[in-house]
This record gives structure tokens, C-alpha cells and sequence, in this order.
């Protein structure tokens, strides 16, 4: 099971990278993730690989980057990415994602919103038609710490089930962002593709909500790895 899951992972990454990189994209959005894991190898092995500049979404990343040969770019330096590949923690039928499981979803969010192509490789798990089907920790956001509590009641009041992240057993108390905030995971139940949008929009308005978990309409494709050795493309 877990080797099938892991082949399921690479063959996703591969696709995606194979079938959207292009010789004319030279600035190269690398997510978070054990399949975004994948991704970075696979951009290491192009030809042109001395010509890309590659823009991380947190510590990890930044390290894959590294450990794959690549250069390693900032956000700051442009105002556009060309191509960003990331992971995810579920995906809708409308391509909404849920992202965060990791909690590098503030500069993931960044990262897709700066790329002209974001594109999405997950294993057949993370493909569930509707948001809340099998991530059911709930969709990840991050929180100004002053702010936790009064978000907490807030997400209370909106019908969620929230609570702030730990760090046990690494850490004693909550787990800290690499922007040093909280993540708290607020658990929606299901939620229609229809309505993500609204949700995500009132969440949002909450003052001290850095970010959501909730990724709307921002992916193009989805690469998906089928337990039987195929992978499909949700466009
Ligand atoms: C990191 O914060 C996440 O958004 C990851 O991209 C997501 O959790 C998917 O990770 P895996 O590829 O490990 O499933």
C-alpha cells in the first residue's frame, strides 16, 4: 500500500513536469510536500537546469531545491513565476484544493498566486470530488498568535470545529509557521465546490487571518497517480 502510494506520487510529479515545463520557462514555483519531493528531482534532471531559477514555499522546499543541483530564487526577485508545481491535501471538482497540511500555506498561496501556470500533483487519496471528504482535519489557516482566540470563537460561530495546532510531541505548544504564526485547522465537514468560495471569502474577512488552506480556483491541472499505474489530468 505505502509503495504504491509513494510510485503513485512520482508518476504525478513526472507527468506534470514532463507534459508543462517548457523551454521558455525559466522561473520555477517548487511546493511543499512529500510528492512535490518528485518534482523538484525530475526539474533537476533537465538539460537546462543551469538556466532555471527555482522559488520556494517554505524551509523544505527550499531544500529540495538545493539538494536537486537547482538555483535557488526569492519572491522578491519577480513579480511573476512562470510554472509552479505544488501538492495538496484534497482536490475538488472545480480544482479548489485544500493545501496547509504541511503549514507552509501563506507562502505557498504566495508563490500560486505569482504563477502564470500552478499546477497540482497529488496521489488518487487527495482526488475526492468535494472538500472535506477525507482531509478531515479540517481546511489549515494562518493566524496572527494575538489574534487565535477570538478566531477560534469566530470559526465557532461560522459552524466550524476549530482548534489551534500542536507541535507535540516535537514541541511543547503550537506549531509555528516559517512566518511565525499559528496554524489553526477548522474542520467545515463537507463542503460543496460550489460554496468553497463563499466560505473561504468569510473566513478571510476575519482581521487576523493571514491566509486560508483553501486554494480557490487558482490551479489550471491537477496530476493525479491512480493506484493501477496511470495518472489523470482535472483541468
Ligand atoms: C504543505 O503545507 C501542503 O500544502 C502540501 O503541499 C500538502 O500537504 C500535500 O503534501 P503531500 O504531497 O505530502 O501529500
Amino acid at each position: 500500500m505505502a509503495d504504491l502510494i509513494e510510485k503513485s506520487k512520482k508518476l504525478a510529479a513526472y507527468s506534470a513536469v514532463d507534459e508543462n515545463l517548457k523551454p521558455n520557462h525559466k522561473v520555477i514555483g517548487i511546493g511543499s510536500g512529500s510528492t512535490v519531493v518528485y518534482v523538484a528531482e525530475r526539474v533537476g534532471q533537465q538539460s537546462n537546469k543551469s538556466e532555471l531559477v527555482c522559488i520556494p514555499t517554505g524551509f523544505q522546499s527550499k531544500q529540495l531545491i538545493i539538494d536537486n543541483g537547482l538555483k535557488l530564487g526569492s519572491l522578491e526577485e519577480f513579480a511573476s513565476i512562470d510554472i509552479a508545481f505544488d501538492g495538496a491535501d484534497e482536490v475538488d471538482s472545480q480544482l479548489n484544493c485544500i493545501k496547509g497540511g504541511g503549514a507552509c500555506l501563506l507562502q505557498e498561496k504566495l508563490v500560486a498566486d505569482s504563477a502564470d501556470n500552478f499546477i497540482i500533483v497529488a496521489d488518487y487519496r487527495k482526488n475526492t470530488g468535494i472538500l472535506g471528504k477525507s482531509w478531515t482535519k479540517g481546511v489549515p489557516l494562518e493566524v496572527v498568535p494575538a489574534a487565535y482566540n477570538k478566531i477560534l470563537k469566530q470559526l465557532t460561530e461560522l459552524g466550524g470545529k476549530a482548534q489551534v495546532r500542536s507541535g507535540l510531541p516535537a514541541k511543547a505548544g503550537p506549531v509555528i509557521t516559517d512566518n511565525g504564526n499559528f496554524i489553526i485547522d477548522c474542520d467545515f465537514s463537507q463542503v460543496e465546490a460550489s460554496k468553497v468560495k463563499e466560505l473561504n471569502d468569510k473566513i478571510k474577512a476575519m482581521v487576523g487571518v493571514v491566509e486560508t488552506g483553501y486554494f480557490v480556483g487558482m490551479a489550471q491541472k491537477a496530476y493525479i497517480g491512480n493506484a493501477d499505474g496511470t495518472v489523470s489530468t482535472l483541468k
